[in-house]
């Protein structure tokens, strides 16, 4: 999308990467980034994030979850599940997540973000702005999805009171080469949870 504003010029903050890891948290040191959940509805994205979130203020270390769920309630309330309005909804919390990241804090992102490009747009936006942008494929098939169908969508999508709902008559392109990919029918929560913890301290975004 060109952007419509013209005469804008961009402002340099006077903190530095080390000064907000200094003031953000009992663990110093600059952490922020952003860890990217994908997957169908129902997969376990909410509730992996969710958990990861409360491990990681548990130790002192300031993460912040955005859900889709959530921020369909209020940022992002004037958009549908058109192709155009997903793709409006991603590149929106792309850039969101990235201030959050810049600030220093660990941004948990989970939406089923369906389409490859809008997520490789977001992770160009964090890795333009040098900050961490880790892809995690919560890797759940549908039939499993469904038989949760934690909400009652599948069974409206089935009777055809949602039209456009993902994996039934709406596109969902898995990533292929995500950072992690958690099965969420072979190990329990904590197990998945842990697996991307495992990875963020890999990386030393955690200690
Ligand atoms: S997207 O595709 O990234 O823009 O979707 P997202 O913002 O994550 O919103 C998905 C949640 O909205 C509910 N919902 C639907 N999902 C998929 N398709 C359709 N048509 C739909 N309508 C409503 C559903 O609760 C999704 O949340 P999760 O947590 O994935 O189940
Ligand atoms: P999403 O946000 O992807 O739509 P939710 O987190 O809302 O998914 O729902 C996932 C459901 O699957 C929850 O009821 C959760 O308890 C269940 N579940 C079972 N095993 C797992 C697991 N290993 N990881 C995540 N969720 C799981
Ligand atoms: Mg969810």
């Amino acid at each position: 999308m060109p952007p419509r504003s013209q005469n804008i010029v961009y402002q340099q903050h006077r903190v530095s990467r080390a000064k907000r890891g200094q003031v953000m948290g009992q663990k110093g040191g600059f952490r922020g980034c952003t860890i990217w959940f994908t997957g169908l509805s129902g997969a376990g994205k909410t509730t992996v994030a969710m958990k990861l979130e409360e491990f990681l203020c548990s130790k002192g270390i300031p993460a912040y979850s955005l859900d889709g769920d959530n921020i369909r309630h209020g940022l992002n309330k004037d958009l549908g599940f058109s192709p155009d309005d997903r793709e409006e909804n991603i590149r929106r919390i792309g850039e969101v997540a990235k201030l959050f990241a810049d600030a220093g804090v660990v941004c948990l992102v989970s939406f089923i973000s369906p389409y490859r490009k809008d997520r490789d747009n977001a992770r160009k936006t964090h890795e333009g702005s040098d900050l961490e942008f880790v892809e995690v494929y919560v890797d759940t098939p549908i039939e499993e999805c469904e038989k949760r169908d934690v909400k009652g969508l599948y069974k409206k999508a089935r009777q055809g009171i949602i039209k456009g709902f993902t994996g039934i008559d709406s596109p969902y392109e898995a990533p292929e080469r995500p950072e992690v990919t958690v099965k969420t029918t072979k190990m329990p929560v904590e197990k998945c949870m842990l697996e991307v913890v495992s990875v963020l301290q890999e990386k030393g975004i955690i200690p």
